[in-house]
C-alpha cells in the first residue's frame, strides 16, 4: 500500500465488508441470511461512543454502562458472538422473536432476519438501556422493534408466543416464563452457566424437556433481577488465588488454604494439544465426570511467584476432594511453544491421588471423546432421577440440567 492509499479514510461499508470476511473466517457467519443482516444494519449507529474500528471489531464488545464498582453491566456484544448466536437461532422470515438483554444492534439484525412479516421484542431490566435501545433503533430506521422494560425472569407475555428466544445475558437457569412463552417447536438460545462453565446453547423443546442442538463457548455480563445467581469466590491465598464455586458447591476453604501452602505434586498425561487449539471441550468433560469440579482463578502475580502454575482469567478446571485438590496444567513440549501436554498439579494430603484421578480423566477424554459433543438436557425441577439420562445432573431453581456424552 502506498502513502496515498494508506491515508484514504476507510468507509463504514468497507469496515462492514471486512467484518463479514472475518466472521466468515471465524465460522461465526455460516448462512447467507445472517451475512445479509450484518451487511444491512449500520452497526456503528448503535455504538456512538466507540470509534468506527471499535464498532466494527469482530471480537470486541463495546461497554456501554458500568456499575458503581466499575464492572460492566451493559454492552454491545462482540459481533462474533452475535453472529454465531443468530446462526444458532436459525431465525426464519415471519417469526416472532424475543431478545432478552437489549443493546439495539442485535435486535436490528433479528428484524432483518424476520422481515416485515415477523415481530421482534427486546427487553432489558435497565431503563437506561431500554431508552437507549429504543432511541438508537428508531434512529437507524427500526422503530418496528418493541423495546420493553422488563426482568427477563418473567419474559414478556404481551408479545408471546415466540418462535425464538435469544438470551444475551449470562443465565444460570431456564425460568418457567421462557418455557411458557415459547411456541410449539420453538428454540431458545441461551448462554447457560453450569458448574462455572458458560456455553451459548441452542435448545429445542421435546415435550416438557429441552435438548441441546449445538453449543459455543462464550462470555456475558451476568443476569440481574429475580434470576440473579452469581458464582462465589473462595480465597485461598490473599486475593491472588481463589476457587470459583457454582450451583450448590461447598468446599472446606481452611483445609484447601493449608493444602495450597504445601508443595505440589505433578502428574502428566501424555495427552497433547496444539498452541491454537482450544480445550473447552476437555473442561466440559471434566465438569461432567469429576464429582467436585470447581474453577481455580489466579492473578499473574501468583503464577510469577510460583504459588500456582496457571493464571487463566477464565478459571482452570480443578478437582476438589476434602482437604486436597488438583488443577489442570499445561507444559510446552518444544521451544516454539507449538505443542503442549496436559497434566495436573496436586496439593494436600491426597495430592498424588487427586492429580492421578484428574490425569486419568484427561486420558479418557482423549481416547474416547475427543471428537464428541456433549448433550445438555433441561427438565422441570422435581423430575424423578429415573427419567434423566446417565451423566451429570445439576439442580437449579426451576430446572434439572443434565450433561451427557455419547
Ligand atoms: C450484553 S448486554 C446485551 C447486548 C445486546 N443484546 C446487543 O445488542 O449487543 C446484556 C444486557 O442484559 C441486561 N440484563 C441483565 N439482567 C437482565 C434481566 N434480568 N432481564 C433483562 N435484561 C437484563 C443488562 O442490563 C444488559 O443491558
Amino acid at each position: 500500500m502506498n502513502n496515498e492509499q494508506a491515508q484514504q479514510p476507510v468507509t463504514e461499508t468497507q469496515l462492514r465488508e471486512s467484518l463479514i470476511e472475518q466472521l466468515r473466517e471465524l465460522d461465526a457467519i455460516r448462512t447467507e441470511a445472517v451475512e445479509k443482516a450484518i451487511r444491512t444494519v449500520p452497526r456503528h449507529l448503535f455504538a456512538p461512543e466507540a470509534t468506527l474500528s471499535q464498532a466494527y471489531a469482530a471480537e470486541e464488545a463495546v461497554i456501554t454502562k458500568k456499575d458503581e464498582n466499575g464492572i460492566a453491566v451493559s454492552s454491545v456484544s462482540a459481533a462474533r458472538i452475535q453472529a454465531f448466536m443468530l446462526e444458532q437461532a436459525e431465525i426464519q422470515p415471519g417469526m416472532r422473536v424475543l431478545e432478552i438483554g437489549s443493546g439495539g444492534v442485535n435486535a436490528a439484525y433479528i428484524a432483518e432476519l424476520v422481515g416485515e412479516e415477523g415481530e421482534v421484542t427486546t427487553i432489558d431490566i435497565d431503563p437506561d438501556v431500554v431508552e437507549r435501545a429504543e432511541r438508537l433503533l428508531a434512529n437507524a430506521g427500526y422503530e418496528r422493534v418493541n423495546a420493553v422494560l422488563a426482568d427477563g425472569e418473567e419474559g414478556e407475555p404481551k408479545h408471546a408466543p415466540y418462535d425464538r428466544i435469544i438470551v444475551t445475558v449470562g443465565a444460570w437457569d431456564i425460568p418457567r416464563a421462557w418455557t411458557d412463552q415459547l411456541a410449539e417447536g420453538g428454540r431458545i438460545v441461551v448462554p447457560l452457566r453450569t458448574r462455572g462453565l458458560t456455553r451459548s446453547i441452542a435448545f429445542e423443546r421435546e415435550g416438557d424437556r429441552f435438548v441441546s442442538q449445538n453449543y459455543e463457548l462464550c462470555g456475558f455480563v451476568p443476569m440481574q433481577g429475580a434470576g440473579e445467581n452469581r458464582v462465589r469466590l473462595v480465597l485461598l491465598h490473599g486475593e491472588d488465588v481463589g476457587l470459583r464455586l457454582d450451583d450448590t458447591q461447598q468446599v472446606d476453604a481452611e483445609r484447601l488454604r493449608t493444602a495450597l501452602s504445601e508443595p505440589r505434586v505433578e502428574a502428566w498425561s501424555g495427552v497433547t494439544i496444539g498452541g491454537f487449539e482450544s480445550w473447552d471441550q476437555l473442561d466440559l468433560w471434566l465438569a461432567t465426570v469429576l464429582p467436585e469440579f470447581v474453577l481455580l482463578t489466579a492473578k499473574p502475580a501468583a503464577r510469577d511467584q510460583g504459588i500456582v502454575t496457571t493464571a487463566s482469567p477464565m478459571g482452570t478446571a480443578t478437582l476438589v476432594d476434602g482437604g486436597s485438590f488438583a488443577y489442570r496444567a499445561l507444559r510446552p513440549l518444544d521451544d516454539g511453544r507449538t505443542r503442549f501436554e496436559f497434566g495436573a498439579m496436586g496439593h494436600g494430603p491426597a495430592a498424588k491421588e487427586v492429580a492421578d484421578r484428574l490425569v486419568e480423566q484427561i486420558r479418557i477424554w482423549d481416547r474416547d471423546h475427543r471428537a464428541d459433543q456433549a448433550r445438555f438436557e433441561v427438565y422441570p425441577a422435581g423430575t424423578p432421577d429415573d427419567r434423566l439420562p446417565a451423566g451429570r445432573v445439576v439442580d437449579k431453581r426451576h430446572t434439572r440440567v443434565t450433561i451427557s456424552w455419547p
